[in-house]
């Protein structure tokens, strides 16, 4: 794909969308479609990264971004989910016909457990909408994002958010928290599909079912949101998914340990690798970051949540 060369049919949006954590991630035994029923607390953290997009004559996407970030794992042929999520917005508005010239600029750790490739769907959605003026309604953007991957839609919401389904049922959650969390990321990524699969397998090798219990939401992570008590979070951190990834992944059992030396929780993120650490304060977030750093972990960085979901940061 060609890189963007030609001049620009229209305004320059930019769009920003944040990195979703998983507070919890209850995760059910796979279905005949091919996906794990789950229930899900998401929170959006200050962690983001920026599409930009103007019309253009012809398609194009260049990724850019920190350097510690492994870009080269991100694709920039037509498999690019931000593409992708481009092109569906167009199909479903009949204009197959106009193009757009696409910019992601990466904050957010790449295969990190962190929906970094549907942040850039998110934000590519309500990108290519504002700057070729498809005034697409929410719900139908909501209808696109849930077919385009399972954290799309919650990318768009960002906040504190109960996730069904596949986790893009979503129900706002009441969270009176400013919270503050440790992001522990790792030089190579994980990938989501496999660390489902080690699920399956880990319970076919014990010989056991998942656990149907692990689609109730526990009361006492909402009882913890809606008081800001942020020690009731901390124990309450759970994610069915660290065991299968520590299984592909036994290095990360130190990182979890490190973790959990400071702040009031650690917990995988998502399907991992990234780690987080819950934090009282943006104080206490700068001291463990330092002691971690000094335990050898060198990408580490301290953000605030909930924060909202994707906005436009630039119209020009
Ligand atoms: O929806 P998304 O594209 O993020 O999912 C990537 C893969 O992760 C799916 O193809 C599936 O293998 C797995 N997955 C799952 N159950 C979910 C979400 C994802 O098995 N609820």
């Amino acid at each position: 794909m060609s890189l963007l060369t030609d001049e620009p049919l229209g305004p320059r949006v930019t769009v920003r969308a944040p990195a979703k954590i998983n507070l919890y991630l209850g995760v059910a035994a796979l279905a005949a479609d091919g996906f794990h029923p789950l229930t899900t607390v998401f929170q959006a953290v200050g962690l983001y990264d920026d599409v930009t997009v103007s019309e253009a004559t012809e398609w194009s996407l260049r990724v850019v971004g920190d350097p510690r970030l492994d870009l080269e794992a991100v694709p920039t042929d037509d498999s690019n989910i931000a593409l992708r999520a481009a092109r569906r917005l167009l199909a479903h508005h009949g204009m197959e016909h106009r193009a757009a010239a696409m910019t992601i600029h990466k904050s957010i750790p790449v295969a990190g457990g962190m929906a970094g490739g549907s942040a850039d769907a998110a934000a590519a959605l309500v990108a290519v909408d504002r700057a070729l003026d498809l005034q697409t309604s929410d719900d139908d953007l909501l209808a696109i994002a849930a077919e385009l991957g399972s954290d799309v839609p919650f990318s768009l919401l960002g906040g504190t958010a109960v996730g069904r389904g596949r986790g893009e049922q979503l129900e706002d959650l009441e969270d009176a928290g400013g919270w503050w969390w440790v992001v522990i990321e790792s030089d190579e990524g994980l990938s989501t599909p496999a660390v489902y699969r080690a699920f399956d397998e880990l319970h076919a090798q014990q010989g056991t079912e998942p656990d149907p219990h692990a689609l109730e939401l526990p009361t006492t992570l909402v009882e913890g949101l809606v008081n800001a008590q942020v020690d009731l979070v901390g124990v309450t951190l759970w994610n069915d998914l660290q065991e299968p990834a520590l299984h592909l992944r036994p290095d990360l059992r130190r990182t979890l340990e490190d973790a959990g030396s400071c702040g009031r929780g650690a917990v995988l993120s998502g399907s991992g690798p990234t780690v987080l650490v819950l934090c009282a304060s943006r104080e206490e977030a700068d001291a463990a970051r330092e002691k971690l750093a000094g335990l050898g972990h060198e990408r580490v960085t301290a953000v605030p949540a909930p924060v909202a979901g994707v906005h436009v940061v630039e119209h020009a």
